[in-house]
């Protein structure tokens, strides 16, 4: 036999039989834990291919299957490939998401979202927090009022000026509605984006028109940011753009200062960021209520009594739409825009789950597996949902399980020490002390430490 081919043929059988091994020990490392066996996990590429029996986990496989496979192995933590495990279960995601360290986000997995440079989501670590410190403030209740009247405004120049006096209005795709169109067109076109050389753009219309798209959305960011510099009154403002701007300009309060290039790529991350998550919800609670007529009854109704006479809604009216906010999470859990949120185990650890019959199951995690945090299956997982493919915006108007909604992530608490008035004058070293004060024991053990654990809003 001919030399070369022979030697391709022993370096690809080399190439093989080290990733039998390597899978092989990947699952003996994961105690053999039950799952769906594919080579390649639903990561990167692999998700773009069709499904195929033991190689891949198919397109939009997260997705198509909601709560099916976790139910098919009687557990709500299944393994993927063997590197990669799943999660659909509450007390599980909330270890998870509660320590950071442990559990961090694979940066390298969004590094897809880095074309305009570094920038919130493509960060963790210190890095990250100096993002979070220049924009968490904007996420205010001022801002809120100022996004509430804007989007007032929107609507009446949608319903007034588009839609003008026409009784009908049709559209072939309702995205239309809810979406601009080069955003659309930019948040479509990731893929071609990021896979076509450039060379290759000339020779496809569809290359055109995302690369057109592109250029026109940073055209449009640069006159965002020109427009707002050059205002004529600088008056004193509470959004993002703003904050995004103060720390590029001239970094107030000790922040560190934004390059021009992590301003233009964090403006472009929550241009698409939240256009892409809020149209689409929004698209899909339409389509929704045009199904389910009887819903969109007693939404129809419900505004109507709290906005007699068709008066624009303020926030103040927002506890007497409670059905309308029902719609709105009723949505966010059968159509969860972020469908899994990826972590990876830093150490060797543990996580644990429960099966049908209530029996505690003990999952080993190796360090470096990623673990995803599952919305779909947690959303559609009966255990938690009666009936959980039915919209029934109802559901959240009682009691509902908390833990088992997960449409913006989780973990975001704020720790406080709890308030005693037994110790209302000790001093700051006082409280530590008390807070802190620990026993020996096998290892180190705290006495007493209480606490509270409040949701922030971002
Ligand atoms: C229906 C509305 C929305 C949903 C369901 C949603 C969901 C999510 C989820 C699940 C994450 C991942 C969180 C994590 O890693 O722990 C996320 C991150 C993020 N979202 Fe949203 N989001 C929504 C609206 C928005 C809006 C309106 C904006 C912008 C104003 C936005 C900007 C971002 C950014 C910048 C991140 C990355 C944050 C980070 O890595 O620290 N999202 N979103
Ligand atoms: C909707 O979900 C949000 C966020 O999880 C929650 O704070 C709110 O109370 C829910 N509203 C209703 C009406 O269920």
């Amino acid at each position: 036999m001919n030399p070369v081919i022979l030697l391709v043929f022993a370096v690809g059988g080399l190439w093989v039989i080290q990733k039998i091994v390597g899978y092989r020990n990947a699952l003996r490392a994961i105690n053999y834990f039950p799952g769906h066996r594919t080579v390649f996990d639903i990561r990167g590429m692999s998700s773009l291919l069709p499904r195929i029996p033991y190689i891949t986990g198919g397109r939009n496989g997260g997705w198509k299957r909601k709560h099916d496979l976790f139910a098919k192995l009687d557990r709500d933590i299944i393994s993927f490939a063997a590197t990669f495990f799943v999660v659909a279960d509450p007390g599980a995601i909330k270890e998870i998401t509660a320590s950071r360290q442990r559990f961090p986000k694979p940066v390298e997995m969004y590094k897809g979202l880095q074309f305009f440079g570094n920038n919130i989501v493509v960060s963790e670590a210190e890095e990250w927090k100096r993002y979070r410190k220049i924009c968490g403030p904007s996420f205010s209740e001022p801002n809120n009022k100022l996004v509430w009247d804007e989007t007032v405004k929107i609507v009446h120049d949608l319903f007034d000026n588009v839609w003008g006096s026409r009784k009908e209005i049709v559209y072939e795709h309702a995205l239309e509605v809810t979406m601009p169109d080069t955003l659309h067109t930019v948040s479509d076109g990731f893929i071609v984006k990021l896979l076509t050389p450039k060379w290759a753009v000339p020779y496809k219309k569809r290359f055109r028109q995302v690369i057109f798209a592109f250029e026109e959305l940073e055209r449009h960011m640069h006159e965002m940011i020109d427009s707002r510099r050059n205002a004529e009154k600088k008056e004193e403002r509470y959004d993002l753009l703003s904050s995004l701007l103060d720390a590029n300009d001239d970094p107030t309060d000790g922040q560190s200062k934004l390059t021009d290039q992590e301003l233009l790529a964090n403006i472009f991350i929550f241009l698409i960021a939240g256009h892409e998550t809020t149209a689409h919800s929004l698209c899909f609670s339409f389509g929704l209520l045009a199904l389910y007529q009887d819903e969109q009854d007693r939404a129809y109704q419900e505004i109507q009594k709290a906005l007699p006479g068709g008066r624009d809604p303020t926030m103040q009216d927002i506890p007497a739409l409670s059905f309308i906010e029902g719609i709105m999470n009723e949505t966010l859990r059968m159509y969860p825009p972020v469908v899994s949120v990826p972590k990876i185990s830093a150490e060797d650890t543990t996580l644990s789950t429960t099966n049908s019959a209530g029996e505690k199951i003990v999952i080993p995690v190796p360090a470096g597996v990623t673990v995803n945090l599952h919305a779909v299956g947690l959303h559609y997982n009966p255990k938690y949902w009666t009936d959980p493919y039915k919209f029934s915006p109802e559901r959240f108007l009682g009691d509902w399980p908390r833990d088992a909604f997960l449409p913006f992530s989780g973990g975001k608490y704020k720790i406080t020490v709890k308030e005693d008035p037994a110790f209302a004058g000790e001093t700051f070293e006082q409280k530590k002390e008390r807070v802190l004060k620990a026993k020996g024991g096998l290892t180190l053990t705290p006495v007493r430490m209480p606490l509270v654990f409040t949701r922030r809003d971002w």
